[in-house]
Formats: C-alpha cells, sequence, structure tokens
C-alpha cells in the first residue's frame, strides 16, 4: 500500500483512496463551520465570475431522481428590493405578536435581514412540476423541496469559500412575495437571500451571541439501531469515544 492509503493497483483501501488531501478537507470543514447567516454587508459588489461560481454550485447539488426542480431569481434592482423590504418590515412586525415580553423586544432588537444593504439578492424557487414522474418522489412529495434546500446549502458554502456572505430571510408572506418577483402560482419560492460581502463572519451564530437560542449537545441529537438508544453496551462505545475526541467542547 502506499501512502495515500491505496494498494498496489490503485483500489482504494477504506475509502482512503477517495479521501481529499488533508488541506482540501480542511477547507471543506472551514467552509462549513465558518458559514453564518450574515445580515451586516459592506456595499461592495459581487464580481460577475464569483456570482456565477456560486450559483452553478447551488445547481449541482442533489435531487430526487435528478429532478432539479430549482430556479435562482437574481434580484438587484433597488425597486423589488425596496418592495421586498416593506414587505419584510410588515412580517416581522405580525411576527412580534407571538412573543410575550421581554422575548419580544428582543425579537424586534435583532437584525434579521439585509435586503437592501447586500449588492445582490437571489430567490431559490421550486417547481413541482419540472418532471412528471419523479424517481423517488412518489411517497414523499416533499423531497422536491428538499432537493431545493440541498441547493440553499450547496449556494451558501460556496459563497463562503469566496468570502461572500449568505442571509436568508424567511419572514416573507409568499403570495406576496410571488408578485413582487413575478413567479408564478405553481412555483414554490423556498428561500429568498441577500448575498454580499459582509462587515465580518462572526465566529458562532448570531442568535447565539444575542442570548436567543444556543446551540444543541450533539450527542443528545444521536441516536444508534432506533430512537432513544445510545448504544453504549451494543458496541457503540468506540464511536461515542470519537465524538468526544473529534468534536470535544464545540459541539
Ligand atoms: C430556513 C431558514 C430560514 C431562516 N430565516 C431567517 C430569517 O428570516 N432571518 C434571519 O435573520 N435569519 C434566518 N435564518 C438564519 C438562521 O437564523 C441561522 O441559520 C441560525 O441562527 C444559525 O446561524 P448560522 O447560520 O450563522 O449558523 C434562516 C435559516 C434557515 C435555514
Amino acid at each position: 500500500m502506499n501512502h495515500d492509503g491505496q494498494d498496489a493497483n490503485h483500489f482504494p483501501v477504506n475509502g482512503a483512496g477517495y479521501a481529499f488531501p488533508e488541506a482540501d478537507r480542511e477547507a471543506v470543514y472551514r467552509a462549513i463551520f465558518q458559514r453564518r447567516d450574515i445580515r451586516n454587508f459592506r456595499p461592495d459588489p459581487i464580481p460577475d465570475e464569483v456570482l456565477a461560481r456560486i450559483i452553478r454550485a447551488a445547481h449541482h447539488g442533489p435531487s430526487v431522481g435528478f429532478m432539479q426542480p430549482w430556479d435562482f431569481i437574481l434580484v438587484r434592482d433597488t425597486e423589488r428590493r425596496q418592495k421586498m423590504k416593506d414587505l419584510f418590515d410588515r412580517e416581522r412586525e405580525a411576527a412580534s405578536c407571538f412573543f410575550d415580553e421581554p422575548r419580544r423586544s428582543a425579537y424586534l432588537s435583532l437584525k434579521l435581514e439585509g435586503i437592501l444593504e447586500s449588492p445582490v439578492n437571489v430567490c431559490i424557487t421550486c417547481d413541482p412540476t419540472r418532471a412528471d414522474v419523479v424517481l423517488g418522489r412518489n411517497s414523499m412529495p416533499e423531497t422536491d423541496v428538499y432537493s431545493t434546500c440541498c441547493a440553499v446549502q450547496n449556494l451558501w458554502l460556496a459563497a463562503r469559500s469566496e468570502g461572500v456572505g449568505v442571509g436568508w430571510v424567511s419572514i416573507l408572506k409568499l403570495p406576496q412575495l410571488r408578485g413582487i418577483l413575478g413567479i408564478p402560482h405553481h412555483i414554490i419560492p423556498v428561500a429568498y437571500l441577500c448575498l454580499g460581502y459582509p462587515v465580518e463572519f462572526p465566529p458562532e451564530p448570531g442568535l447565539q451571541t444575542a442570548g436567543w437560542r444556543d446551540r444543541l449537545p450533539l450527542d443528545q441529537l444521536i441516536h444508534v439501531d432506533g430512537w432513544g438508544n445510545s448504544g453504549e453496551e451494543e458496541g457503540w462505545q468506540g464511536f461515542w469515544d470519537a465524538l468526544d475526541t473529534e468534536v470535544g467542547s464545540s459541539r
């Protein structure tokens, strides 16, 4: 076996031959862990070639039956973005009644969008009619929307690697959002995203810093061989030890 984990016939051993070199692997994890939802943007435009690479990354997301149900609406037009911001302001105010004080004031003090500050917004939609019969979607019709979310995450990670911040704005009513962007009725707007160079990439989620909600401990979210089972007596101890070593306190 050579040092890349491949034997003389170049068959990978335990998948090691397919693993990225360490620096590349680190870069993938860096994009994952340093990705943030961004709400404070600098006004500098995103160069077209950077935006094109990010959108292409989204298009290479996985999709049920290779359906590729997504479309990408790129929005620079200030008038449309102003309408979106007005819609957001109304919805944000309306949503505040779901919280009692002091949570309501805390909610209203949070900055939850960067629609006008960011140089471009991207609405990613899902077209449930894109294919007649979609392999794999019969039992779970929602998988077309799930697929669209995979495109969103690809975009988010690619953007992070380019130094571009992304903020997802969901405090928007769909009929009005459709109206502003001229989206047909059968198309589902899945994500409304603000893209731009951030003032900073904070080390932790803004909602965590604001004391709104903490990251949940990962070990409490893992079940083995069935719901509610930690599997410690069934040979899973090695995994739990590895989780402690690999993840430690930053779960
Ligand atoms: C489906 C979805 C909708 C979201 N909607 C909003 C939103 O309307 N406003 C906002 O400020 N953040 C929104 N976020 C961002 C989350 O608040 C953020 O992802 C979470 O706090 C974790 O922070 P991080 O993305 O920096 O890790 C949304 C995220 C997702 C996945």
